[in-house]
């Protein structure tokens, strides 16, 4: 379909090691596509598979079955290619290159003309805070400045596609920010990003939709919100009451958990199919005042963890709706 930047369908990569004769199913059956236009993050553990699926999608590596499609063309796809940027994880460059060279370097293979190549160096040094070192060789350059250098490179040939592989790794809170706003830019902007991402509070900020891979499958996909709303991890209660009510208050029911005493304020977390107004009423016979009742809803984090927690060896764990 034209609307859609990436198709994946039953992908899957058997990694064979020659010398020990060991096979890693890495990718076992990975589907999933993104829509035009979208921000989309893949996570997942360490080993998981997403640089596997990357480095297939950009034709680095071949599948061993399975199909792919990017900005509808049928992968490895040259043409498609010109019309992506790509960020690799730990992006290696020539030592001695300065980022303006790296840049230009990049602009030559896509074929970029001399006036254009300087004009989008210029741009994007200036645009990823890279500015003061223009004069220094990517020798010098902290990992930081390597991924912005990396991230600068992937945008040289104006892309309508993103692919970034841990496009926030090595950078500290202030420069995820600033690579979150660039990726946000970057939709405004038209263009469809793809990245992968251990760090769950990113992609809670800024995707339209997460797949969360663990051990070669997809173990959840939607939008962030569908994700951790699907779940009430129970009911956070907080009343103000004489201390003398905690004992009975707390008594009762049965998994009520988190409970904390804050000077007049008693707070406790109800499991989620407690009868909550059932409760405020006890309470309200000893005297509560209601404080607060809110749900607590599962994070990213929790889902994550709960989600790529639980492998049962060589089974692949069940898709959740
Ligand atoms: N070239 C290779 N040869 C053999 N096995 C490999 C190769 N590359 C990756 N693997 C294995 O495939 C699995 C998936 O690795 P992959 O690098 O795709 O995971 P990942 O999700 O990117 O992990 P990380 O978060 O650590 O980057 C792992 O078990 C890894 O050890
Ligand atoms: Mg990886």
């Amino acid at each position: 379909m034209a609307d859609l930047a990436i198709e994946v369908a039953e992908l899957k990569k058997t990694y064979r090691t020659p010398f020990r004769r060991k096979k890693v199913e890495a990718l076992r059956g990975v589907s999933f596509s993104v829509a035009k236009n979208q921000i989309f993050g893949f996570v997942g553990p360490n080993g998981a598979g997403k640089t596997t699926t990357i480095r297939t999608l950009m034709g680095l590596i071949r599948p061993t079955s399975g199909t792919a499609k990017l900005l509808g063309h049928a992968i490895p796809s040259r043409l498609a290619r010109t019309r992506i940027g790509f960020l690799p994880e730990a992006p290696y460059f020539y030592d001695y290159l300065t980022v303006g060279e790296l840049l230009d370097l990049a602009g030559r293979l896509f074929g970029l003309d001399a006036t254009t190549r300087k004009q989008r160096a210029d741009r994007l040094i200036e645009r990823v805070g890279l500015d003061r070192a223009r004069a220094q060789s990517l020798k010098k350059f902290s990992k930081g400045m390597l991924q912005r250098a990396g991230l600068a490179q992937a945008l040289m040939n104006d892309p309508d596609l993103v692919v970034l592989d841990e496009p926030m790794s090595g950078l500290d809170p202030s420069g995820r920010k600033e690579v979150r706003d660039l990726i946000l830019e970057l939709r405004d902007q038209g263009k469809t990003v793809f990245f992968s991402t251990h760090i769950l509070s990113d992609v809670e900020a800024i995707t339209d939709r997460v797949a969360i891979v663990a051990r070669g499958v997809l173990v959840g996909e939607g939008t962030p919100a569908e994700l951790v709303n699907r779940h009430i991890l129970g009911i956070d209660v907080v009343v103000r009451v004489p201390r003398e009510a905690d004992a009975e208050l707390t008594a009762a029911p049965a998994g009520i958990t988190r409970i904390r005493r804050l000077g007049d304020e008693l707070g406790c977390t109800l499991p989620a199919d407690t009868d909550v107004e059932a409760w405020l009423a006890r309470a309200h016979d000893q005297g509560a005042k209601v404080v607060q009742v809110v749900p607590r809803h599962e994070t990213l984090e929790d889902l994550f963890l709960r989600r790529t927690s639980d492998p049962a060896p060589g089974e692949p764990p069940a898709v959740a709706s």
